[in-house]
């Protein structure tokens, strides 16, 4: 065992000296730390991202080591946490558990946050996949898009947001174009403050995290296909992270005169207890052979080619995913915390409600356990990771 540590421990210190210098990393190396034997043989025989760790006594316990119990203000915020983070694009596998990754910097315009949940979404999966490597940025990589928590540092510039406001929001501006190195699945995030907005008080922060990037999803297709009070859609995907939301936003905030969704058996009432007059069960019925045509198609799952076949003629078709058909229009999210304080109230009230799949919430630890649920593409509304930690 104290020969196979050692060699690790070379291994480490010579691949950590040789990237060091290259790498520019919201990691600091000063306080990277291999603290567990089962981490340190893992890393013998996985390729190691050498930023991420600098050798160390290994019988530290890396659950003891970081102050992550610390109280919630800026005068006791710790230099480093823990989080999940991926050094190579690939599988499930590539995400390791660390237990000193640097927290992140405030700049002027943002605000520090204690995580108290996380959710993920698909964007995370195709990310770590490597998919929009071309707009990244640099590995290696904390995921996450979504977050609630509480504001425990601000910046300079930041006017509206104060320490112990409690907040949600999608993390990254532009989803695809250059999101942060530093996410949300981590015990601290720094993020903008428009990006984000308070938290409903009527949501945990459990609910509260499922909701962002999904919603402004929903809001954001909503306006960009003109859907306005008295019209009708379709919506592909209903029981998804982003279909369910906008079943409900068509519904009871743009006052749809009918809204019409697809998904599996199982899902069907889910789709009519969100504000569905028409559950299609996609595994028995074509949707675009109903005599029925809707003004609008929001298509979620990737069926541009047959969603243009059930829009009115003059109508729109917005699409999340795959290859876009005329006259579907593709358009890719952008954080906007003006939209979640707009829908608040609905929020507040009842009126839409956050789904949270019911094989979670998972917890900090089994993070591995909610991306392969995710990746099935069968979960009902969001995967949610809490408590953090
Ligand atoms: N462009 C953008 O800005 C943007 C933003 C957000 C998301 N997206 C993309 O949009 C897609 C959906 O995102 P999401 O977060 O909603 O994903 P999700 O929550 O993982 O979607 C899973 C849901 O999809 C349903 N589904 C799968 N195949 C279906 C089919 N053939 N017909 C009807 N429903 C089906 C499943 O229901 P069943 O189990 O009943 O099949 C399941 O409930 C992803 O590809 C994501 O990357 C794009």
């Amino acid at each position: 065992m104290e020969a196979l540590l050692c060699s690790t421990t070379l291994q480490l210190k010579s691949l950590y000296h040789r990237h060091h210098r290259s790498l520019s990393s919201p990691f600091s190396p000063s306080t990277h730390t291999v603290t567990t034997h089962r981490k340190l043989r893992k890393s013998s025989c996985q390729k190691v991202q050498p930023s991420l760790f600098v050798p160390l006594r290994v019988s530290a316990n890396s659950q003891a080591a970081p102050a992550s119990t610390e109280a919630s203000t800026s005068s006791s915020v710790p230099s480093t946490m823990k989080a999940w983070v991926y050094g190579d694009y690939g599988g499930v596998d590539v995400l390791k558990f660390e237990s000193s990754v640097s927290v992140p910097e405030v700049k002027d315009d943002q605000v520090l946050i204690k995580v108290a949940a996380a959710a993920l979404n698909p964007v995370d999966f195709k990310r770590r996949l490597g998919k929009f490597k071309a707009t990244d940025s640099p590995l290696p990589t904390v995921p996450g898009y979504d977050v609630a928590g509480v504001v425990v540092k601000v910046g300079s510039q930041v006017k509206g947001l104060k320490e112990g406001d409690e907040v949600y929001g999608d993390i990254h501006e532009k989803a695809l174009d250059g999101p942060k190195q530093s996410g949300s699945l981590a015990e601290y995030t720094a993020v903008e403050e428009k990006l984000l907005a308070l938290k409903p008080k009527s949501l945990d922060f459990a609910q509260a995290a499922g909701l962002p990037l999904a919603i402004e999803t929903a809001y954001e297709g909503l306006e960009k296909s003109g859907f306005s009070a008295g019209k009708s859609i379709l919506v592909l995907g209903g029981a998804g992270g982003v279909g369910s939301l906008v079943v409900q936003l068509a519904k009871h905030v743009f006052a749809a005169s009918r809204v019409a969704a697809t998904s599996s058996t199982g899902k069907l009432e889910l789709l009519k207890s969100l504000g569905a007059d028409l559950a299609i069960d996609y595994t028995k019925e074509n949707f675009e052979d109903l005599p029925e045509k809707f003004d609008v198609v929001y298509d979620t799952v990737g069926q541009c080619d047959r969603a243009v076949k059930a829009v009115k003629e003059g109508g729109s078709v917005v699409v999340l995913t795959g290859a876009v058909t005329p006259p579907g229009f593709r358009f890719v999210v952008t954080s906007n915390g003006s939209v979640l304080t707009k829908l608040n109230p609905y929020l507040e009230s009842g009126k839409v409600k956050p789904v949270v799949d019911s094989k979670g919430p998972f917890p900090f630890s089994k993070v591995v356990e909610a991306f392969s649920y995710l990746e099935t593409n069968r979960a009902t509304g969001k995967v949610v990771i809490s408590p953090i930690p």
